[in-house]
């Protein structure tokens, strides 16, 4: 049985059914411009059937490396940014836990670096690390961003200070481009291992390459039922319209934008699930941001926002609409016993597990929220096992690509994201950039 179904019914007071089936055409139509590889973009569409094509041989030794990292390391080091992290880190807490370092197990702890250029995040996991052994995978498709660029810098001086040049060197994983970049350049020279990422494949839509799969697979996670999950989505997501929860996804998006609604509030019921909100968002707000359009994704943990964020969903500007992953089985469940004294007054929470306390303040949400006029629909998910992961990440990916053909804009480009680099690089004097930089500068009263 399929672990993601779309459950609509509570948009019938903001959608009504011919809207629905009058948009049906342009989502199959933007689906078959996917598909037939006819859109713009069309040259970064590996991702489609990653999930039934993927290299084989390299798929067996991201599983060797994962063995050999759990036997060698206490600790591993991913290093990246962007699609080269989020679906990592997303994945390891959604299938394990956010809480998944201080966990007992007997996988490495895993740290995430070079995601940001903060010297006290960097250095208090070198402080973390300490004398334990460890080992580093990079990772970086063009192989020339500066945040892991520089955090790899570092981590390799620390490896070859504790064990020496050809010690490091087996302790050293890069995931990168098949042939260009500077890490590839300096991986070959010093002769790491590494994994490829192919170049129709995107950064943000990387999760089921060596990018994801070798870090999950260190973390303890079964990578081929990853791949199965993905794999049966991309067979279902092939069905027509009607029978096909990923273009219906599409056309709801597609439809509230329509109406005014600028913000999509993508919400989940378990902590465990915040990081994989960071994926989507990357996901969906590099690929759909583009020539002044776009909803823009936003996330919440509930109940823990309802207590910070909630007021304002309820009540405040009518510009969202809520995705509410419902997850129908969580990772574990705890039975809440009945208290004889009940100082608390909590018994009639008593007798039952946790779980169905936390459905009902699903429930209870989805009921208020829509009352107060924000369109909500629901994607009921399985539970949150290998499968369903990798069911999901083609879910989420197939409708981004759809709702971005939808929208009239390439969901596979993001030229907006120079901007940012060019002035950093100027601002540092970076050699090349000593125009732009007066002119910063100046700018800047200096
Ligand atoms: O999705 C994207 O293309 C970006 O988020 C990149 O993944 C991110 O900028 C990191 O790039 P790279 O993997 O080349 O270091």
């Amino acid at each position: 049985m399929a672990p993601i179904s779309l459950n609509t019914s509570y948009l019938s007071g903001f959608i009504r059914e011919h809207e629905l089936s009058s948009v049906a055409r342009q989502c199959e139509l933007a689906a078959k411009i996917l598909e037939d590889r006819s859109g713009d973009g069309n040259d970064f569409l590996g991702w489609l059937d990653l999930p039934v094509n993927y290299d084989k041989d390299e798929f067996a030794r991201i599983k060797a490396a994962a063995e050999k990292i759990k036997s060698d390391s206490e600790v591993l080091i991913v290093i990246g940014i962007g699609g080269s992290y989020l679906g990592a880190r997303a994945a390891i807490e959604l299938m394990r836990s956010p809480l998944y370092n201080s966990l007992k197990k007997d996988t490495p702890d895993i740290y995430y670096v070079g995601n940001s250029i903060s010297p006290a995040y960097l250095n208090d996991v070198i402080s973390i690390v300490g004398d334990r052994d460890f080992s580093v995978n990079v990772i970086s498709k063009s192989g020339t961003t500066t945040e892991p660029a520089l955090a790899f810098r570092i981590f390799k001086d620390l490896l070859e200070k504790k064990y020496g040049k050809d010690g490091a060197k087996g302790r050293i994983y890069a995931t990168t481009d098949k042939a260009r970049g500077t890490l590839k350049e300096l991986s070959d020279r010093e002769g790491y291992e590494t994994f490829v990422i192919a170049d129709d494949v995107g950064g943000r839509f990387s999760v089921l390459t060596a990018v994801g799969l070798l870090p999950i697979a260190v973390a303890g996670c079964d990578i081929d039922r990853v791949m199965e999950g993905a794999a049966l989505a991309r067979a279902d997501f092939k069905a027509d319209f009607e029978k096909n929860d990923c273009l219906k996804y599409a056309a709801v998006r597609n439809i509230l934008y329509r109406k005014g609604k600028s913000v999509e509030l993508l919400v989940a019921y378990e902590p465990a699930f915040a990081m994989m909100a960071e994926w989507f968002k990357q996901l969906y707000g590099e690929s759909e941001g583009k020539d002044n359009k776009g909803l823009f994704p936003a996330s919440c943990i509930f109940s823990t926002d309802l207590h910070s964020m909630g007021q304002f969903i309820q009540d405040g500007s009518r510009i969202m609409f809520e995705t509410v992953v419902d997850i129908k089985k969580p990772a574990s469940d705890r039975f809440i016993e009945k208290d004889p004294a009940n100082l608390d007054g909590l018994n009639f929470l008593s007798d039952q597990n946790m779980s169905l306390v936390n459905r009902r303040a699903l429930e209870g949400t989805v009921l208020a929220h829509t009352e107060g006029g924000v369109p909500n629909v629901v994607l009921e998910l399985e539970d949150t096992s290998e499968f369903s992961f990798g069911y999901m990440v083609y879910f989420f990916e197939k409708a981004c690509a759809v709702s971005g053909y939808m929208l009239g804009i390439n969901p596979f480009n993001q030229p907006g994201v120079e901007s940012y680099k060019k002035n950093m690089f100027a601002l540092l004097g970076k050699p090349g950039y000593e125009d732009a930089k007066a002119a910063l500068e100046a700018k800047l009263g200096r």
